[in-house]
């Protein structure tokens, strides 16, 4: 399906490639076409969100890469994507960049770890990654500075390795509109799927880290937080969510009564979805509201749970029957969130009832919040918690056991009192989250390689002694 527009793309590449080689600078008609396809793909590499890996924050040049994606199986350093010839992707073709983010296939033949989401950019059509590459070509500055290399334990340090996840997990094809869906609907789909690539967060991976495709933005792990359940069930998921506050969230990060982004979602919020038209934010609000129900048995929604208490005041001035976790709360949380919980009137400190971090069946995000706070910078304006667990920027450093208690005083006081946290889940938030079972598997994979080559000679040895025999 070519449409006209690819067909002028294509052309309008092939006149500056051909302007270019020849060294005549362009017409000013076709440097200003030029302008509006290198600007179509700026808009393009924010709303995917590139430079979330592919710049390191605050001390790195645009796009020069290096910064560490710190996975289970070892750290992942995301390449140098600026057009220097020496060190970036300066040499590659429309066609190899494109096979970069479409198949996970870099110049040089060499595959690249799923830590660079091809597996949603794979839906990315032919206009956009002309535009993408339009940009990364003549919009973004070349850097000659080399990538820090990756090296992960074999048997991963094989690039190989990848065709096989490849062949059982990429679905290599470009997004195809469903036809009983509404263009809002399908736009939605496009920028959530395509480009913002929400389902590398939230859905859970398998044992292999693939997305599980049996529970599409079901949840899923991201060492210490979690990427709760944005499917369309009203308890479960998103459902009890009106459009306008799924699109307040995506923009601001901050829903009055709901939920705050913090970690990884306030990263993707920071650095592109607060940039995207109001119109696309509303078209990803109504297509995840007519997503699959994925249900994981909760009974009421997260953002329901728990309510104002006096508990705090209640509790001062008493000298025995104190609740450890209260201490922590009334000296170092009830400043902000105030005495019973509910925030400040003017919504900078956001009550800690009546909000999805509290009233999730899981304490991933409310361990993660006290650990290593909020960060969040929106339209110039900061969001900032301390985080309790950093001892270098922060006197007031909590342990283990202290965050575990204020964790269990937040949850049985204002949030899901079904919840519990013990020292050791804060022990393992700290050290970035439980490890899953491939990494947990990895030390034993060679020597397991080992033992079935042993194996295998044996039987070798001994059939071709059974044969002699006969
Ligand atoms: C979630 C992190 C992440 C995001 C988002 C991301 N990348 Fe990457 N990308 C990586 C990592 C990590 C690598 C290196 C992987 C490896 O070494 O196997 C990489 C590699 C690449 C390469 C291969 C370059 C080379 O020769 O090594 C290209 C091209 C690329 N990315 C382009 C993009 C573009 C364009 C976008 C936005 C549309 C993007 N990436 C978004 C993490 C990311
Ligand atoms: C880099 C990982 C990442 C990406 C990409 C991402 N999210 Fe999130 N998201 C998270 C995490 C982690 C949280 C929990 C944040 C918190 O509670 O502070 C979250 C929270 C949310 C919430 C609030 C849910 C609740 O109950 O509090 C919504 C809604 C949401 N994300 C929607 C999206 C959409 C839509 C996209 C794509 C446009 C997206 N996210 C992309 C990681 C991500
Ligand atoms: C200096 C003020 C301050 C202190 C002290 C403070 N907080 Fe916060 N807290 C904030 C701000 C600001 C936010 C984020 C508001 C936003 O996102 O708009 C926040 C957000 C939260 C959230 C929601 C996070 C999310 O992403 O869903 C929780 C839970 C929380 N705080 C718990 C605590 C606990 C428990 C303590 C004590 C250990 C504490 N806070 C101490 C200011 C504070």
């Amino acid at each position: 399906m070519k449409s006209p527009k690819v067909l002028y793309i294509a052309m309008r590449l092939l006149q500056s490639a051909a302007l270019a080689a020849l060294g005549v600078a362009g017409s000013a008609q076709a440097q200003g076409s030029d302008a509006a396809l290198i600007e179509q793909g700026h808009r393009l590499a924010i709303a995917a969100d590139c430079a979330a890996c592919h710049t390191t924050p605050k001390t790195g040049a645009a796009f020069a890469g290096g910064y560490p994606i710190v996975s289970p199986l070892g750290t992942i350093y995301a390449s140098n994507i600026t057009p220097s010839k020496a060190n970036g992707i300066g040499d590659y073709t429309l066609e190899e960049f494109q096979a970069a983010l479409r198949q996970g296939v870099r110049k040089d033949g060499a595959h690249l770890y799923p830590a660079m989401p091809y597996t949603s950019y794979t839906q990315l059509s032919d206009a956009d990654t002309a535009a993408l590459y339009a940009y990364f070509m003549h919009g973004v500055k070349a850097v000659d500075q080399p990538a820090p290399q990756t090296s992960l334990p074999f048997p991963f340090n094989l690039r190989s390795s990848m065709a096989v996840w490849n062949a059982m997990f990429l679905k290599d094809s470009r997004f195809v509109p469903d036809a009983s869906k509404s263009t809002e609907v399908n736009r939605g789909a496009y920028l959530a799927g395509a480009l913002a690539h929400c389902s590398a967060c939230h859905t859970p991976r398998n044992a292999l880290m693939a997305e599980d495709g049996t529970k599409p933005l079901g949840g899923g792990s991201l060492g210490p937080w979690f990427a709760p359940n944005i499917s369309a069930d009203p308890n479960s998921g998103i459902g009890a969510w009106t459009e306008a506050e799924l699109v307040q969230y995506l923009k601001t990060g901050r829903v009055h009564g709901k939920a705050q982004a913090a970690g990884p979602m306030a990263e993707a919020i920071e650095h592109s979805l607060q940039y995207l038209p109001d119109e696309d934010l509303k078209a990803i609000a109504v297509y995840l509201k007519q997503t699959a129900a994925i249900s994981d048995g909760q009974s009421k929604p997260r953002f329901d749970h728990g309510e104002a208490s006096a508990s705090e005041t209640e509790m001062r001035g008493r000298a025995t029957d104190v609740d450890a976790g209260w201490r922590i709360f009334s000296g170092s949380c009830a400043a902000c969130h105030q005495a019973n919980a509910t925030g400040t009137g003017n919504e900078a400190y956001p009550s800690l009832f009546h909000n999805t971090t509290t009233g999730a069946d899981r304490a991933d995000n409310l361990i993660a919040t006290i650990l290593f706070g909020v960060d969040r910078t929106v339209d110039g304006k900061p969001h900032f918690m301390p985080a309790f667990g950093d001892a270098a920027s922060f006197t007031d450093r909590l342990g283990d056991q202290e965050v575990a208690d204020v964790a269990n005083y937040v949850l049985s006081h204002y949030g899901n009192a079904a919840v519990k946290v013990s020292a050791q889940d804060v022990q393992t938030a700290r050290a970035g989250g439980k490890a899953p079972l491939l990494a947990t598997l990895q030390p034993a994979i060679a020597p397991a390689l080992g033992v079935v080559l042993i194996v295998l000679i044996l039987l070798v040895v001994r059939g071709s002694r059974a044969r002699r025999k006969h």
